[in-house]
């Protein structure tokens, strides 16, 4: 079984300082508004209700320790279908980017997908999306596919989707 350690990174911030927990109702606004923020089409409250709702998807949220809830960093969605997985939506608040959420959140999820058994995960990106790609490579995902002209920014532009993907 092929299981890293990855917790020790996690630039600028103590494991303490930092929750990784499950998402709640309470969650749901900010995680609207760090949608909105992070992605052309934006998924409202209700959608996200609906997502994290479902019994196959499994979403945690980043809070700093003595925040109320509803305050979060960021938050990652997956949904699994038998030993697979894939990453539905991950986004982090535009003014809390580079500062280890996004690998604190990814390192989580990964870890409650491995204990449902889950064998693989995938995901698309943008493959305009640097960051994320960078992230994710970072994490060891390698590219498994693509899907041509799959997003259209605001511009009409279309780019193509890379296909991810990692053993858990
Ligand atoms: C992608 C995203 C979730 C990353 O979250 P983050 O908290 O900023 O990422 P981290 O700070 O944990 O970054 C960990 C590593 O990933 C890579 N990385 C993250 N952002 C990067 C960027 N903008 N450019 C290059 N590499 C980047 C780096 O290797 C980074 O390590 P370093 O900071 O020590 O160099 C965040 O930028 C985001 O919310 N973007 C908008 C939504 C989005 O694009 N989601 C992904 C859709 S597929």
């Amino acid at each position: 079984m092929f299981w890293p350690i990855l917790t020790p990174f996690i630039p600028g911030l103590t494991r303490r300082e930092r929750q990784i927990i499950p998402a709640a109702y309470d969650d749901v606004p900010a995680m609207a508004r760090i949608h909105a923020q992070s992605f052309a089409k934006g998924w409202s409250e209700d959608e996200i209700e609906r997502i994290i709702d479902r019994p196959n998807t499994k979403a945690v949220v980043a809070i700093r320790e003595g925040f109320a809830n509803g305050q979060i960093e960021g938050f990652v969605i997956a949904q699994i279908a038998a030993d697979e997985a894939e990453i539905l939506s991950i986004a982090v608040d535009r003014f809390r980017r580079r500062g280890g959420v996004g690998w604190a959140l990814m390192d989580e999820i990964m870890r409650e997908l491995h204990k449902d058994r889950v064998k693989s995960l995938f995901l698309e990106v943008d493959e305009r999306n640097e960051g994320a790609i960078g992230l994710y490579r970072r994490l060891g995902f390698r590219q498994v596919g693509d899907r041509p002209a799959y997003y259209r920014d605001a511009d009409g532009l279309r780019s193509n989707a890379l296909i991810m993907r990692r053993e858990i």
